[in-house]
């Protein structure tokens, strides 16, 4: 490892200056955590210290072979002064999962959670205060031996670094997805159901194409019909029929997303029924043209609930209810937020 980027935390004044500037994924707390792995000797204790560059051989086999997972969580500010992480252990357990598919070493889930806890302790100052704001939590592992082989890596970096997440807007603009007719995103048997940073890194032409069509973002189809309405970039998708919701099922080839898993326990509270059930593009349409589907939103660690305003297709485009933000969305929204902000009753033990 290199230098540090700056040298020692900034200045408070600089750091609360920083916070007030909206913004995703492009300003970093002070520390990272890292932990290293050989085949040898397993895990190595994890080391707390100032964020710093790597230094890495052009032969680093992440570089070639893509052996990349990754995680995202938050840390929240509570009205007592205390930061709270969001659902960590259910983060550690998909982490494993996500090594586990890639012929990874597995981090002990107490490893996990010991490192992001660590970050937020010594980084406490970089969680923002403000409701809708958070401590964004990216653990990652690389395959960091040097060797050309085409073969699962011996040695392997785990690390953990924090960035503030400001959103510039209170409430997430409705966004426009286009439904790609040629590519997909996760196959029967695939890595669609893993956090590899190939699952990403495949959906930018798509997402180029999207853009080019005025979206926001990819629905992707099933990959064995191209019918199934599956994912949104990288995100699931939940469908409003007046009061029951629906998300289509972890078949196999979607990610099981904690802020899926949540949505679908607070609906339950909010007196919605929910079903797990798959849902055709065509369906999907027909539903929104004839009022049965009054809603339609994205979510994910990153963006917490994103309402979607249209569908478009290479055959025209469809408004999902008035294409605004819907009255159930906003209540799930908010119903997920009160607990993140210590707003309502932790009832089902989420924060640490
Ligand atoms: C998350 O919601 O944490 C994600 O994985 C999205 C990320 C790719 C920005």
């Amino acid at each position: 490892m290199t230098a540090p980027e700056h040298a020692g935390p900034r200045p408070a004044e600089e750091r609360e200056a920083l916070l007030r500037m909206p913004g995703f994924g492009s300003l970093w707390s002070d520390h990272m955590v890292t932990a290293r792995w050989t085949a040898g000797d397993g895990w190595q204790p994890a080391r707390t210290g100032p964020l710093a560059a790597f230094s890495l051989h052009p032969a680093t086999m992440a570089f070639h072979y893509g052996q990349t997972i990754f995680e995202g969580l938050k840390a929240f500010w509570r009205p007592d002064g205390q930061r709270a992480l969001f659902r960590p252990g259910d983060h550690a357990r998909r982490f494993a999962r996500s090594a586990r598919r890639m012929a990874m070493p597995e981090l002990p889930a107490d490893a996990f959670l010991a490192a992001v806890a660590a970050l937020t302790r010594i980084d406490r100052e970089w969680v923002p205060q403000a409701r809708g704001h958070s401590f964004y939590l990216r653990p990652f592992m690389i395959a960091s031996e040097t060797h050309l082989s085409n073969r699962p890596a011996e040695e392997y970096l785990f690390a953990v670094i924090g960035s503030p997440a400001r959103p510039a807007t209170a409430e997430p603009a409705p966004i426009r997805l286009w439904a790609s007719p040629e590519y997909v995103r996760a196959a029967d048997g695939g890595t669609g159901t893993i956090k590899c940073g190939g699952n990403y890194g495949g959906s930018y032409l798509a997402q180029r194409e999207a853009a080019e069509h005025g979206c926001h973002q990819v629905v992707w189809l099933d990959a064995r019909e191209r019918r199934y309405v599956e994912e949104v970039g990288g995100s699931n998708l939940f469908f409003v029929e007046g009061d029951r919701l629906v998300t289509p099922p972890l078949s196999g080839t979607l990610l099981a997303g904690v802020t899926r898993d949540s949505i679908l326990r607070l609906a339950g509270r909010l007196g919605l029924a929910v079903a797990e059930a798959p849902v055709t593009l065509e369906d999907w349409e027909r539903g929104c043209r004839d009022g049965r589907i009054t809603e339609t939103f994205a979510c994910g660690t990153a963006r917490a609930v994103a309402p979607v305003g249209h569908a478009v297709t290479p055959d025209g485009e469809w408004a999902i209810g008035d294409g605004g933000t819907g009255p159930v969305t906003r209540r799930l929204l908010n119903a997920l937020l009160d607990i993140h902000y210590g707003h309502a009753p932790d009832d089902f033990g989420w924060l640490h």
